[in-house]
């Protein structure tokens, strides 16, 4: 959360920050600001509450010259937002800037220590201690900024990605990060460019230096750029090339990233499986993990760990590996985990599934059990991310950037993945026959054509968002692994519309919920033709009898259940284990009328930010 963009350069800075910052603003839009130096090297810094776009006018009739800069939009953690809050914040005397994205967790302690040497404060944020601690220690030990930095760094606990420029230094920018990403584009002409992710570079180069943990890296125009470790160990910097595709980044002629990457799911899906699904040589590779296959198929179990929509894919992904493989699976929230000093063993394999691969609990669960022994896997969809780089090995989804703050192609395209995962596993055990993985293997490779016609039908889909727009409440229910597909459809809806929705197992209903049901409430069910078809259609009929609104997800040409139901949204006919890739997308797009109907902001609603950096 948070996001943060640098430049050092000849250019203009102010543009390329701003721009910057509209690329990462799926990451917090809280409050914006920028620091830049003019000519006379005054450091003038502008901020303001709310979004880029209110920055942008506020810094319309404002200074923005200059050449070096930093800038930072924001998700609150420390303080309310507001425009003191936001960042760059100025050190007392207002050399230093600084922008963070990430917690200082002993903020207070070191508050009051400044506090007790003089320093004041103007805002409630720990990144103002932050500042004033680089300044402090600059002012007692005559030394430099980038020395005065990791100095400061070592006494920091917590999480950080941070850029700092200071009057006393106008031609440096100093970068650091522990936690939270942050990268640095090296352009053409001597120029950096210093982001949370790529997204903002990628105009400007393909060449990049991700920074590791606890690195500080000094950025000089014309330099090449020098790493230390907080611990001051030099490093090499190892540029990588940026495989990313400017396009992936724009609309693209839809209404909101979040329409755009739901219909991108046809060929996100297949991008998953590109060169790794060969039903004509009965082969499947995942060539990230091929040396762990081994190890996979030794494991006691395989405990997979995730967050929100990335757990719901777990979810989907255990009842695949059991199914077909026969392996044992556990699916943990990551934030649980971690906390739970959970059992691991050197028998365990961890897969961690994250579409940003930067999620501060699922890289918290990954160390925790990397700590105990076991084997570290991780499904990403981020290149190069922090979760990418910590795991053992690893699959990435290949869905592309995924900038909607609700998850959606990602979503698809990890529960390819772990598809893909489990059916190579299931042939390597010959838990499954021969025929049966053929003919799995050829039913995958035919989704991506069926979702493209699935996409096509929008019309029954808007009518019944019309319907149920003002609703407060919804329930989504399912059954096997049609369950944590109505507990994705359920958080698709509350995330974008803020209409409270709860998913729930079919057959739960009788212990609880079905309490809630009466004639306003509509109850979305995944009722398509399965081992348990028929219980799940008993459960409709329980809600039937209580008069609750029943909308129906059903097999293609399913006649039987139109009389009993309210509404039908009708998906092709597939294999029960490769429902959820399909079943998903018609709720991903209810939620996505009913938030545009509703005046919903969709692609970034209120208080969520798309990668999660903050425990
Ligand atoms: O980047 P990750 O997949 O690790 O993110 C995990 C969750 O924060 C994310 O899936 C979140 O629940 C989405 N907003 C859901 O749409």
């Amino acid at each position: 959360m948070c996001g943060i963009v640098a430049y050092i350069g000849q250019k203009n800075a102010c543009p390329i920050l701003i721009n910057g910052l509209k690329r990462l603003e799926y990451r917090g839009y809280d409050s914006a600001g920028i620091a830049l130096f003019d000519s006379e090297q005054n450091l003038n810094v502008y901020k303001t509450k709310g979004k880029v776009s209110d920055l942008e006018n506020f810094i319309k009739d404002k200074n923005t010259e200059g050449k070096i800069g930093i800038a930072h939009t924001r998700w609150a953690t420390h303080g309310e937002p507001n425009d003191v809050n936001a960042h760059p914040h100025y050190s007392q005397s207002k050399d230093i800037a600084l922008i963070h994205n990430g917690i200082i967790e002993n903020y207070a302690p070191l508050r009051k220590e400044l506090e007790k040497r003089g320093f004041t404060f103007q805002s409630h944020t720990d990144t103002e201690v932050l500042v004033n601690l680089i300044e402090d220690i600059q002012q007692n030990e005559k030394v430099d900024l980038f020395e005065a930095v990791r100095i400061a760094l070592n006494q920091v606990v917590g999480a950080y990605a941070i850029a700092i420029i200071s009057k006393k230094e106008p031609y440096t920018l100093i970068v650091a990060r522990k936690g939270s990403p942050l990268v640095i584009g090296i352009g053409k002409e001597g120029d950096y460019y210093i982001a949370s992710d790529a997204t903002p570079i990628i105009e400007h180069t393909r060449k990049v230096v991700y920074l590791d943990e606890e690195e500080i890296a000094l950025v000089q125009r014309n330099t090449d750029i020098c790493i230390k470790t907080i611990k001051n160990e030099e490093k090499t910097p190892y540029v990588h090339e940026l495989e990313m595709n400017l396009q992936e980044l724009e609309k693209g002629g839809f209404n909101h990233f979040m329409l755009k990457e739901i219909y991108e799911q046809a060929s996100s899906i297949r991008d998953s499986m590109r060169g790794r699904l060969h039903p004509e040589t009965d082969t499947i590779s995942l060539g990230g993990i091929s040396d762990y296959e081994q190890k996979i198929l030794r494991a006691d179990r395989i405990i997979i760990v995730g967050c929100g929509t990335s757990w719901h894919a777990g979810l989907v992904g255990e009842y695949l590996l059991e199914e077909l493989a026969r392996i044992h699976v556990e699916v943990e929230y990551a934030s649980e985990f971690r906390y739970r000093n959970p059992i691991i063993s050197e028998r365990d394999v961890v897969i961690a599934i994250s579409q940003s691969g930067e999620t501060a609990d699922t890289l918290a669960a990954i160390r925790l059990a990397k700590e105990k022994g076991a084997t570290i896997l991780g499904i990403c969809n981020v290149v190069g991310s922090s979760i990418a780089r910590e795991t053992h090995a690893g699959v990435y989804t290949h869905a592309g950037p995924e900038i909607g703050v609700a998850s959606t192609k990602a979503f698809t395209a990890q529960v390819t993945v772990l598809t893909l995962l489990a059916l190579r596993l299931a042939q390597l055990k010959a838990s499954i026959t021969k025929s049966r993985f053929k003919e799995l293997a050829i039913e995958l490779e035919s989704i991506p054509e069926k979702v493209k016609q699935l996409l096509k039908n929008d019309e029954q889909i808007i009518k019944i968002a019309e319907r149920f727009k003002d609703t407060r409440n919804a329930i989504y229910l399912g059954r096997g692994i049609n369950f944590p597909i109505a507990l994705e459809g359920a958080l698709k809806l509350k995330e974008i519309s803020y209409i409270h929705a709860e998913g729930y197992p079919a057959a739960e209903m009788k212990h609880g919920p079905i309490a809630l049901i009466d004639e306003e409430m509509p109850v979305v069910v995944v009722a398509t033709s399965q081992r348990i078809y028929e219980k799940v259609i008993s459960n409709i009929q329980e809600i039937k009898s209580r008069k609750g609104k029943v909308i129906a997800i059903v097999t293609e040409g399913n006649q039987q259940i139109k009389d009993i139901v309210d509404y039908i949204i009708e998906i092709p006919c597939t294999e029960e284990l490769f429902v959820p890739l399909l079943a998903t997308i018609p709720l991903q797009k209810m939620s996505y009328h009913i938030a545009v109907m509703r005046g919903c902001n969709v692609d970034q609603p209120r208080n969520l930010a798309k990668s999660v950096t903050v425990e």
